[in-house]
């Protein structure tokens, strides 16, 4: 590896507060970046292989891509190298290939988005290294598409974006239909993720599922995206939904998307508490309605919503497994440490990770 002209770089995982399951039916979400996530050194090489190293991987760290013959090898690997052949699609082929080291610190399976980071990553590096006239937004496209088209993960823009247009101290309330976005300042309330360590096997079949249903449900809505229409809208025409689960998969991604605005707004209005109830219906709904909650984010998410100084706590990400998230006072931090960690025991016999999260600035060189 010759990392004579290296370049470096860093992109963060990310936390949604909330828009949980409407990033994929045109709806808004509220994610941050996270003070956890993945570096990188990379440099130009004069041959056409890229040569993709990971620290995390001792036992597979070294991969090896021709850039006239990129095939997926089914490794961890595969997302930079999807990214490659993602840029190519897009018109910026790359004229020779690159080495590039990896490593990073998001914990595996955990729903914090490695691999959005990884793929983001892969765009600002390769960006650098070769001039590509690429803006931060057409990144987040380019990682989401290599995700959707050469991984075979069908998600939103939610992650991608999340990790590439974070600021310090913000959420980014983004508007998934136009990709319209501002950032709010989350006024000082602590951000705090807890992690179940779950990671069900359904995760990815049960999400490809809940995309149909809603699809299903807007086709006989006669609409789009679900999330194009307001509350009142979907109360009137409910009732062109025949399947009973259709229903309730699109009951919740238009009153979360209707929840997102009104949380969007509290927040910058300083409101909170209001912020924490939001989150907590988003819970409620993500549990009875959209059925992608478990047991063990449950007692994570009722034990938090019982701490004096939380204002609210939900699962978040794509579900089955993971974590949660819990805005808080900071000085509730260590009681709330405490209850949820013995209620997570008590159920469980285990414990589960926390780490009290930074929001903060999305991927770049540096
Ligand atoms: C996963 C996907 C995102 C989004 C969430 C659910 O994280 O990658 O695009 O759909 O699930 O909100």
């Amino acid at each position: 590896m010759d990392f004579r002209n290296e370049v470096t770089g860093f992109a963060p995982g990310r936390v949604n507060l909330i828009g949980e399951h409407t990033d994929y039916n045109g709806g808004h979400v509220f994610p941050c970046a996270i003070d956890m996530g993945i570096k990188c050194s990379a440099a130009v090489r004069t041959d056409r292989k890229l040569r993709l190293y990971s620290e995390n991987f001792p036992h597979d760290g070294e991969r090896e891509y021709d850039l006239d013959n990129l095939i997926m090898q089914g490794c961890w690997s595969d997302y930079p190298a999807a990214v490659v052949k993602a840029l190519a699609a897009f018109g910026y082929s790359l004229e020779t290939g690159a080495d590039m080291l990896f490593c990073g610190d998001l914990p595996d399976g955990a729903g914090l988005s490695s691999s959005a980071a990884i793929e983001v990553l892969t765009g600002v590096m390769l960006r650098e290294l070769y001039g590509l006239p690429l803006t931060d937004q057409l990144i987040a496209i380019i990682g989401q598409f290599a995700e959707n088209r050469f991984i075979g993960v069908n998600c939103g823009i939610m992650d991608q974006f999340a990790s590439i247009m974070g600021r310090e101290d913000c959420a980014v309330l983004l508007n998934t239909g136009t990709l319209s976005f501002k950032r709010v300042p989350l006024n000082g309330a602590a951000v705090v993720i807890v992690n179940s360590g779950v990671k069900h096997s359904l995760a990815s079949s049960e999400y490809n599922r809940r995309r149909q249903e809603c699809e299903a449900a807007a086709r006989q809505l006669h609409v789009t995206d679900l999330c194009s229409l307001t509350v009142d809208e979907f109360e009137q025409r409910k009732h062109l939904i025949t399947e009973p689960v259709c229903l309730k998969r699109a009951k919740h991604a238009v009153y979360e998307n209707d929840r997102v605005l009104a949380a969007a707004r509290a927040m910058e209005q300083g409101d909170t508490d209001t912020f924490g109830r939001l989150m907590n219906e988003s819970h409620a709904s993500l549990r009875d309605d959209y059925e992608v909650s478990c047991a063990e984010l449950d007692v994570l998410v009722q034990a938090a919503q019982s701490v004096s100084g939380v204002y609210g706590a939900r699962m978040t990400g794509g579900g089955f497994g993971g974590c949660t998230v819990n805005l808080m006072r900071h000085d509730a931090v260590d009681r709330f440490a405490e209850a949820v960690t013995r209620a997570y025991f008590d159920s469980f016999g285990r414990e589960p990770e926390i780490y009290k999260a930074k929001a903060s600035d999305g991927a770049g060189i540096r």
